[in-house]
């Protein structure tokens, strides 16, 4: 199958890159990486020039990830300086809150100031370079603000979704060490109250090192302030100045750690240096949306994720374009809301998400099409393999049949797309991801780790390095060659299933590892189960991913008891609210099973291929189980499937 073809046509018109731009461009990164990068790292501003791009080997014995090693630049300075000759007046970030119409603009001046505002405040409390800031915020302009104010000192800013437990926070504060929180009073989302300085509160309990957190008012709710610790976020930038020279930050200086989950253990800490990260999300802003100047652009993404850090904050403000924060959901105050603020902003390009679409395809065409949708010129989707009928929606009726879509892969580990449609230069294929940007080299390896060439089908890695490639995992450099180069040495490994056509266009298939991809988010089967064993009554855990209709997938978690134990439909209840409270409300299994014993092989390792089909309702094709120590397990789980 190479699915139905939707040719560039008119987009191509007036597109910045055409085919043969990009055919072009993609032979000269592949022939001739050093030149090619050598030109391409001038989409930034350096402070002091680089004089080589790429120093890179995959390999052990010389292992080492470096792009414009002798560069020296500053990522905030990129983003707001040097736009204020040209467009200081001009909008940067329109935010929209949760209720509809909550509106606020602030321009490139005013947001250069309230930067270096925040960042004096930084370097008042002590901050210094390298250091480590939490940001533990909602959706609004301090989030961005704070974001770009550690950036103009050096400090390294760890951005929490706001929707993770006090104690998934606790454990992503002790693992960089910060010494400074920033938070709001409160969240809101979809009419509810996020109690975010409660939780903070709660998480620094076992965080004695911190020593200031800053509180930023959302609300005006009523919250404790530890004295000698709490501050106001707005008492201390009144006081602040509103001129503060940016840090020159060499090119593999540390920028940001963004705690994502992987297959095994705790989540780990991807750590992105400056120069490659701010080249790479500068550049594919620029082509994979094909800004254009005075356009609106709305990521709907969280800063708490890494799409929210490459494209609501750093790649548009970079490229000196207008961004959409939104601090809502789009199903409050109704599933027009998305439709709505499109039209009252005039946005001409919205990048969603998989799990969105198909939520919003369920409620029905007229919430879309009573808005005009007019403005927007270009679709985007990220996060999840994107079904055909999910794209076709989009594609036809939120687009009209206009807009190109731009389906965009990739990873919190690759700093920002690595394959996508070009829309004025990629014919469009529903559900691919289509092709590879200029520098990337993805190949196709089977399960010896042999490349496979033309249609195949397999795991996916990357062959050579990019510039917005992760540099480590922050405190644990053995865990960053472990992970992603020895499982096909001298590739990174991603993770992820892909087949490619016999046009070379790339499918996504999803995770091969035990991650789970919940509504584009991850979460590892190891994290879910550690918070279910943490329960009292609980003995074992094992937890895999299953079919699901609006998230993509969902957590199916097997559950053994203790001894003496009796499951009970409040048991399951209360299980599932207990991984909510542990972790966040995205890990909540969406299936729990009780079963007498999970099925294990004789050396006591869980067979999940066999729970996996269980999960998926697949229950006649089991495979071989007669290489677990009690067989009998298997029958019984498929028995009691129906109750979970
Ligand atoms: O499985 C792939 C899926 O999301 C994973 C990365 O998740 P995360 O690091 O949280 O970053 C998400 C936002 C970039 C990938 O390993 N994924 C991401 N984009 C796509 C995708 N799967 C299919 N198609 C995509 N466009």
């Amino acid at each position: 199958m190479t699915g139905k073809l939707y040719p560039v046509g008119d987009a191509a018109s007036d597109a910045r890159i055409t085919r043969a731009d990009y055919l072009r461009r993609y032979a000269e990164a592949a022939t001739d990486p050093e030149a090619y990068w050598m030109r391409e790292g001038l989409c930034v501003d350096w402070i002091r020039p680089y004089t080589r791009a790429k120093d890179v080997s995959f390999h052990e014995v010389d292992f080492r990830i470096r792009w414009f090693p002798d560069g020296e630049l500053n990522l905030s300075a990129n983003c707001l300086d040097r736009h204020l000759a040209e467009r200081g007046d001009q909008v940067a970030i329109i935010w929209e809150g949760d209720e509809q119409g909550d509106e606020r603009r602030i321009s490139y001046r005013e947001l250069h100031a309230e930067v270096c505002r925040f960042a004096n405040v930084l370097k008042a409390q002590g901050v210094r370079r390298s250091d480590r800031v939490t940001i533990y915020l909602p959706m609004i302009i301090e989030a961005a603000v704070a974001m770009l104010a550690c950036a103009r000192v050096g400090a390294i800013h760890s951005v929490v979704f706001g929707g993770f437990s006090p104690d998934a926070l606790a454990g992503r504060i002790q693992g960089c060490g910060s010494k400074v929180v920033v938070t709001a009073d409160q969240g809101c989302r979809g009419g509810k109250r996020i109690p975010l300085k409660a939780n903070v509160d709660e998480a620094l309990a076992r965080c004695p090192e911190v020593e200031r957190v800053v509180v930023v008012r959302r609300t005006g709710a009523d919250v404790p302030m530890t004295p000698g610790r709490d501050l106001w976020y707005d008492r201390l930038v009144a006081d602040a100045s509103p001129e503060c020279p940016s840090e020159p930050m060499g090119a593999e200086d540390p920028l940001f750690i963004l705690y994502t989950s992987g297959s095994t253990g705790k989540p780990k800490g991807v750590l992105h240096t400056t120069g490659g990260y701010a080249v790479w999300t500068t550049s594919t802003f620029r082509d994979v949306f094909d800004y254009r100047d005075g356009e609106l652009f709305w990521c709907t993404a969280d800063v708490g994720w890494v799409t929210g850090h490459s494209y609501v904050v750093y790649g548009p403000l970079a490229n000196g374009a207008t961004t959409v924060m939104f601090d809502g959901v789009p199903s409050y105050p109704d599933h027009g809301r998305l439709w709505e603020t499109v039209d009252r902003l005039g946005v001409n390009t919205l990048y969603t998400a998989p799990t969105a679409i198909r939520a919003l395809m369920r409620e029905g065409d007229e919430w879309v099409t009573r808005h005009s949708r007019r403005s927007l010129r270009l679709l985007g989707s990220v996060g999840e393999p994107i079904n055909p009928e999910a794209w076709d929606w989009y594609h036809r009726i939120v687009g009209d049949g206009r807009c190109p879509i731009v389906d965009t892969w990739w990873q919190t580990e690759t700093g920002g797309i690595l394959i996508s449609p070009l829309p004025g230069a990629t014919d469009l294929k529903p559900g691919s991801a289509c092709l590879p940007l200029p520098g990337v080299r993805p190949v196709i390896v089977d399960a010896d780790g042999d490349e496979l060439d033309g249609p195949a089908e397999g795991n996916l890695c990357i062959a050579d390095s990019w510039p917005g490639q992760m540099r480590n995992v922050w405190g644990d450099d053995q865990r960053f060659f472990q992970t992603y180069f020895t499982t096909y040495p001298g590739k990174y490994f991603t993770g992820d299933g892909c087949r490619r056509d016999a046009d070379g266009y790339y499918w996504i298939t999803g995770r091969v590892d035990d991650v789970i991809n919940v509504s584009g988010h991850r979460m590892g089967t190891a994290e879910v189960e550690s918070a279910l064993v943490a329960h009292r009554q609980v003995s074992e855990a094992a937890v895999v991913g299953m079919p699901h209709d609006v998230k993509g997938q969902g957590i199916y978690a097997f559950v053994t008891l203790n001894a003496g134990e009796v499951a009970t439909e409040r048991l399951r209840d209360e299980l599932r609210q207990w991984v909510r409270r542990e972790i966040g409300p995205v890990a909540t299994p969406d299936a729990l099973q009780f079963t007498p014993a999970l099925p294990k092989t004789r050396s006591g390792k869980i067979m999940r291929r066999i729970l996996r089909k269980i999960a998926e309702g697949e229950t006649s094709g089991l495979g071989d189980t007669s290489t677990l120590a009690d067989p009998a397990v298997v029958a019984q789980l498929v028995a009691d499937r129906g109750s979970a």
